[in-house]
């Protein structure tokens, strides 16, 4: 049996170590915000925290993640910090067809709490890892950006 901790919840799972956690989250957990593109570790779109690191959830076996802390999209969504993404993403426009969109906001997240003020180069940087097919990355710069100055003190 493997324990840890997913959205703010002990959970235990009988699934075999070498499945994969993007596999477990969303088949076993139901947990489909966490979206599967490359699964090879390349686009981002799986992004999930682990103990406060984004990490490709396509990638860790979950063999790996015994008593680690996972926060997923659909639990992050239901917090204040969310809601500011969100609006900002949607204010700025860049939601397109939205695939990689709970990564890119998982990643935003973590940004935002290392770097609160982030240059444009630095957004640029930590989104590096996320792949937008519909290619929006302009618009969701500005989201960050707008998301930085509109959680103020509170990132
Ligand atoms: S699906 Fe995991 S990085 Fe692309
Ligand atoms: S909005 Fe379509 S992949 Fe990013």
């Amino acid at each position: 049996m493997i324990k840890f901790k997913l959205n703010g919840k002990e959970v235990e799972t009988s699934a075999p170590p070498t499945l994969r956690l993007i596999d477990l989250l969303r088949d076993e957990f139901d947990l489909i915000g966490t979206k599967e593109g490359c699964g090879d570790g390349e686009c981002g779109a799986c992004s999930v925290m682990v103990n406060n690191l984004v990490q490709n959830s396509c990638l860790i076996p979950i063999g790996a993640i015994e008593c680690a802390d996972i926060l997923t999209i659909d639990g992050y969504s239901k917090t204040e910090l969310f809601k500011i993404l969100s609006d900002c993403y949607s204010e700025a426009g860049a939601v397109q067809c939205g695939f990689c969109i709970p990564g890119m906001v998982m990643a935003s997240a973590a940004l935002l709490s290392e770097n609160p003020n982030p240059t444009e180069e630095e957004i640029r940087e930590g989104i590096s890892g996320n792949l937008c097919r519909c290619t929006g990355y302009n618009m969701i710069v500005d989201a960050i950006s707008l998301a930085a100055k509109k959680g103020d003190g509170i990132w």
